[in-house]
């Protein structure tokens, strides 16, 4: 048996178009409209617009037919909100969305959970974020840091586990002090992982996202999983082509 895949596709939020928005179904237009931004809106967009051109990719049908349904998996909330699961046609198949400055990135995987996040590193003050992020033993570990490595130290702990919490779909509910992971310089690896949620298999790597940024990936598989890693542009740049047919984007993907 062929070892199981994810991909991972990145695109920049200057990708977007109305062509895009147009593969947006009138909920996701309408949450669009509604972000105060142009830059939050046009990360939305590009986001969305992605998932669902590599949901209809992979489902061999358009994106519009390509449903998402909300749900958390931290709680019982009645309106929809949390993780989008695939539906329709593209049911089966998983994806995550992240952004994060000029990064935007989908994973899809067949049947695996996934969870991924991107963060952009920003020169702040991290005193008040580090006590609802890290535990104590990863708070002692950035803290040997030379200074001027902790911002880049922080949000490579942060990515990492933020990536795992959206895997299981229990977003920054579930604590991200409730799960434990390896140091910035050392392999990405879950140490500790406490309460129910927490899942038996889990496969963590840290993904290059480009200078000033860090990037993780959290598969739910019990065994290494290959991440294989895409630029979206050539397929935001033209979307009509991926309506044409379920396989005519694999040229312009590749
Ligand atoms: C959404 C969340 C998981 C990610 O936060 P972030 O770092 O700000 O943003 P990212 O760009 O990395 O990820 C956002 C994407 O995660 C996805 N997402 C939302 N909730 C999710 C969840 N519970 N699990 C996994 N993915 C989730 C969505 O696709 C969203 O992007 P989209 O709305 O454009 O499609 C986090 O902000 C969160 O958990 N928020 C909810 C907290 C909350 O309100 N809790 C109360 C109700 S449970
Ligand atoms: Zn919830």
């Amino acid at each position: 048996m062929s070892a199981a895949r994810c991909d991972v596709w990145w695109a920049a939020p200057a990708l977007a178009s109305p062509a895009l928005l147009d593969l947006l179904d009138e909920a996701e237009r309408a949450r669009h409209a509604r972000f105060r931004l142009p830059a939050d809106r046009d990360r939305y967009a590009v986001g969305r617009a992605l998932a669902r051109l590599l949901c209809a990719r992979a489902a061999g049908c358009h994106p519009r037919e390509v449903s998402f349904l909300l749900r958390c998996g931290h709680c019982d909330r009645p309106e929809p909100h949390g993780k989008p699961h695939p539906a329709g046609p593209a049911e089966g198949w998983e994806v995550s969305v992240t952004h994060s400055g000029e990064r935007v990135g989908v994973a899809l995987s067949r049947g695996l959970p996934v969870g991924l996040d991107v963060e952009r590193v920003a020169d702040r003050d991290l005193d008040g974020l580090v006590s609802y992020t890290l535990t104590d033993r990863e708070r002692a570990a950035l803290d040997a840091l030379a200074p001027a490595e902790r911002p880049a130290g922080f949000f490579t702990y942060w990515a990492r586990k933020e990536a795992l919490l959206k895997a299981t779909g229990q977003g920054l509910a579930g604590g991200l002090t409730s799960v434990e992971v390896s140091g910035p310089h050392a392999d990405p690896a879950v140490l500790e992982w406490r309460g129910p949620a927490a899942p038996d298999r889990v496969q963590l790597v840290d993904l290059d996202a480009g200078d000033g940024y860090r990037a993780a990936l959290a598969v739910l598989a019990p065994s290494p999983v290959t991440v294989a890693v895409h630029d979206a542009a050539p397929l935001l740049g033209a979307p009509q082509r991926a309506c044409v047919s379920g396989t005519g984007l694999s040229e312009a993907a590749r």
